[in-house]
């Protein structure tokens, strides 16, 4: 007859070694980098609620809003990078990964109206396809950390229309599409195209997420921008906005991604050349937005 052992006091369960007894039970992960994820997530977790301590009803009450965010979620909406947008983790995770900027354009966060490829389309080409907003030019040119021209760098451009909405929140109105462009740059690393000048608007609040940011009596704007994600051979790809001067809300962005160095006026400009260049009315508003990217062989290992 075998003696049965009783399992060590330190296994059991207990208010003051809880997270190291999740974390002990985790000793046969294999891949390295989940555990240490995972073991972090427990550690932080129970620091969490050992500090707020929630009733049953709050933890059921945080179980149930998780599960909101999940139902509000389909092709189009994606409510939980909403959510991490306005806890500020969306803009922590970018400033991790890109602490070795310089001199190089600033990223910003992706948002979540990214979620349709960009058609891609010639330079100069209109993206207003609902012709909602008053006329602009965007404009620029992609350029390595060193200065030297990127031509053939690719430019994703997407924004809001002058109304303050995405095509993937208006099928109903907006063509599909509309006002999304991927462009190439030309031979001296330059692009541009005809679009309108966006408005600012509200992140979706007809979520669990918009009850939060009521909760909290926080509005639920973004200041006018354009989203942009340019990448180059040889070169970090950066996810960046490029936001109006002058917009409501560039001091209190509801997802916390303005950067003073992604801040550029809407000149107008009087120049009957470049408006024909631009296929224009002269004269015509323009947003400038040079984009400098930084060689994959200056980034620290
Ligand atoms: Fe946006």
């Amino acid at each position: 007859m075998t003696e049965t052992v009783s399992p060590s006091a330190a296994a059991h369960f207990s208010e003051a070694r809880s997270a190291q007894v999740v974390i002990d039970s985790l000793a046969n992960t294999t891949d390295p980098r989940l555990k240490v994820v995972l073991s972090s997530l427990v550690n932080h977790l129970h620091a969490f609620v050992k500090d707020v301590e929630p009733t049953q009803q709050e933890w059921q009450h945080a179980i149930d809003f998780l599960t909101q965010v999940g139902h509000k979620c389909d092709d189009t909406r994606q409510e939980f990078v909403l959510l991490s947008d306005v806890l500020g983790v969306s803009m922590l995770v970018d400033a991790v990964n890109n602490r070795r900027r310089g001199t190089v354009t600033d990223s910003t966060v992706l948002g979540p109206f990214h979620m349709v490829d960009s058609p891609p389309r010639p330079l100069g080409a209109d993206i207003s396809l609902d012709g909602n907003g008053e006329r602009c030019v965007f404009a620029g040119q992609v350029r390595s950390a060193d200065g030297h021209a990127l031509p053939g760098a690719v430019v994703d451009v997407w924004q809001a229309n002058g109304a303050g909405f995405y095509d993937v929140q208006q099928p109903e109105l907006q063509p599909e599409r509309n006002l999304r462009g991927l462009f190439t740059s030309d031979d001296q690393g330059r692009f541009w195209l005809r679009t309108v000048i966006p408005r600012y608007y509200p992140i979706p609040d007809d979520g669990p997420v918009g009850r939060l940011l009521r909760a909290t009596n926080r509005h639920p704007y973004r200041p006018a921008h354009i989203h942009v994600i340019a990448g180059a051979d040889g070169h970090h790809p950066v996810t960046t906005h490029v936001f109006l001067a002058g917009s409501p809300y560039l001091d209190s962005d509801a997802v916390f991604g303005v950067k003073e160095s992604l801040v550029r006026p809407v000149r107008m400009i009087d120049d009957a050349l470049r408006a024909e260049h631009y296929s224009v009315v002269n004269p015509f508003p323009l947003i400038e937005f040079d984009v400098i990217l930084e060689p994959v062989s200056a980034a620290p290992t």
